[in-house]
């Protein structure tokens, strides 16, 4: 096991050894203290990743609304861990461990670590022990055990049953532990609290744990502290207690003067609304794959039949799909309520209630696959093979103007194109390092990359994402248009193939050729496929016709 941890910015911090724990103890309880004289409340927010970074620093920045003064003392707790460790040094800089394109949280972190000093971080997990309320940020994943078929999958909750047994171990009878996690509807109630409660038993302590759900709304992109601070939140309690200081904590930290609470009877009612909202999304997106297929058949151009209907205000949260749904929460979040419904509530017949659900994460997982075959279709209508291709994909993160990859549709894409023998290349403007393929063998974990679902992946590994638009299509055979990023919107035709230094396929996965663009792309004497575009073949057609 190395005794280091690499930064994304290749900093080696060396994790910390036996006897760094009492001296960081010590610097914590120094602070606690300080902060405790000036009648502030300590949180300790437990994993610094995505969500938790964010919202340890929207708790610092929170100020008594009549005093106007700093109320909180936030402690990030994250485990020294040889994937994460980073994290606590980078943020005791002042610097955020995420990036993100919000304007927004990089001076909020400055500012709460730096100036206000109400935020640190550590990896000390003792430091629960001086905590009047623990928010829980780690990790719970769904993990698929086969391409398009979730069914088979299990939930991981190794950290976050870890997190709630330390927890347990350290926190005051009295501490709120307030659970963010997304987890399988039941968690809370039926894992958590009696984790907690033996724990408190062990202790000595016969009083029931104060525990609180409560689920993330977080957006990654331009809002994201907005999409935690300003925003509706739903929890609940698993006693009148709990509820009752949950409402209080959210109260203070969020605005939910503007974007009033949602309180729940019960956690299970407020983790099954995580559940099925994020659900019904990849429904609405999974159901316009068949239409997608039907249109690409039948000289139907789905983009102008959603657009059509959106402006029907009963329908307006109709979406296209693009090459499939990613993001951290769509792709897994059924999932963990499918395995919930036998794992954690103890019924048999999850394959006769749930039809839906697992039907569209199946769908979602695997639409790249078809932007694949029309990379193919598109080179074999020029004369060309796929194998050997040199194949340009534009996008790498999962939605657009955003440098998040996690499950993007566009690894898929590249990673069936790979297969087929294409020489992938990517550019993306917001994406530096694709740590999907960069670092397969061990990303998102040992043995859990899409990699393992696909042949003749391993060079991979050294795909880097280009910077340079007018260079990355230079001698493209093929270029898939995969995220609707604002640098890909207005691309003229004549720009890109004069760049490609010829005629090329166009593949469009995400409605982002107007229709001057494609018949520009035709008589330029390049090949134009779309998903979901079927008009596409009447305006090669014409084209045709005009063009001697
Ligand atoms: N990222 C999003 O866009 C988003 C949106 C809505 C909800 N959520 C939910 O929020 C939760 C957190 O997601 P995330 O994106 O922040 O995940 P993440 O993987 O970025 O962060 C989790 C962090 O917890 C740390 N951790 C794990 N075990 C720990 C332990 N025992 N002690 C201390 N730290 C530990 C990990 O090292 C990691 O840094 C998930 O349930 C997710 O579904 C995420």
């Amino acid at each position: 096991m190395p005794d280091h941890a690499v930064s994304p910015d290749g900093e080696t911090f060396a994790i910390p050894g036996p006897d760094e724990y009492a001296p960081e103890m010590e610097r914590l309880e120094r602070l606690v203290a300080a902060a405790r004289a000036e009648d502030k409340e300590i949180v300790v927010v437990m994993g610094v990743g995505f969500v938790g970074a964010v919202m340890a620093a929207i708790i610092a920045d929170t100020v008594d609304k009549t005093t106007g003064k700093p109320s909180k003392f936030v402690i990030g707790c994250q485990r020294p861990s040889v994937r994460s460790y980073w994290k606590i040094p980078v943020l005791n800089r002042g610097v955020s461990p995420v990036k993100a394109e919000d304007p927004e949280v990089e001076p909020m972190i400055a500012r709460c670590v730096l100036e206000k000093k109400t935020l640190t971080a550590t990896f000390a997990s003792d430091c629960l022990r001086l905590a009047d309320c623990v928010v829980v940020d780690v990790q719970c994943d769904y993990l698929k055990n086969d391409l398009g078929n979730m069914r088979s999958g299990e939930t991981d909750m190794a950290a976050l049953e870890t997190t709630m047994r330390v927890i347990g171990e350290n926190v005051s009878p009295h501490c709120l532990v307030l659970i963010e996690t997304t987890v399988a509807p039941g968690t809370t109630e039926f894992v958590a609290m009696p984790i907690m409660r033996k724990a408190f038993r062990a202790r000595g302590i016969e009083s029931e744990p104060v525990l609180a759900h409560s689920f993330e709304r977080v957006m990654p992109g331009r809002e994201y502290v907005k999409s935690i601070r300003d925003f509706w939140r739903v929890c609940s309690g698993c006693t009148p207690e709990a509820r009752q200081r949950v409402v209080k904590f959210l109260d203070e930290v969020l605005n939910t003067d503007e974007f009033p609470l949602t309180v729940m009877d019960r956690p299970i009612e407020s983790e099954t609304t995580k559940i099925v909202e994020n659900s019904y999304r990849a429904t609405i997106l999974a159901f316009l794959h068949e239409w997608s297929l039907f249109a690409e058949r039948n000289g139907v151009d789905l983009i102008k039949v959603y657009k059509a209907i959106k402006v029907r205000p009963t329908h307006s949260n109709i979406i296209f799909p693009g090459p499939g749904i990613g993001g951290y929460c769509l792709p897994k979040d059924g999932g963990l309520g499918y395995w919930a419904y036998k794992h954690v509530l103890g019924f048999e017949d999850q394959d006769r209630v749930f039809k839906i659900t697992p039907t569209a994460i199946d769908v979602n997982d695997t639409r790249a696959l078809h932007a694949a075959e029309l990379v193919r279709d598109g080179l074999r209508n020029m004369g060309r093979y796929i194998a050997g291709a040199r194949v340009l994909l534009l996008g790498a993160s999962y939605r657009e103007d955003v440098g998040d990859t996690r499950y993007s549709g566009s690894e898929l894409v590249v990673r069936k194109l790979t297969e087929m023998g294409a020489e992938m290349h990517v550019h993306d403007p917001y994406v530096d390092h694709w740590y999907e393929l960069e670092k397969q063998d061990t990303y998102p974990a040992p043995g859990r990359s899409l990699a393992r679902f696909f042949r003749n992946q391993e060079d991979l590994v050294n795909l880097r994402v280009e910077k340079d638009l007018k260079t990355a299509i230079e001698g493209a055979e093929a270029v898939v248009l995969a995220v609707r990023h604002a640098p890909y919107l207005d691309l003229a035709p004549d720009d890109v193939v004069a760049w490609a230094g010829g005629p090329l396929a166009v593949v469009d996965c995400f409605g982002i050729l107007s229709d001057a663009a494609i018949r520009r792309y035709f008589e330029l004497g390049c090949e134009v496929k779309a998903l979901g575009r079927g008009h596409i073949q009447r305006i090669k057609e014409e084209v045709r016709k005009t063009t001697p």
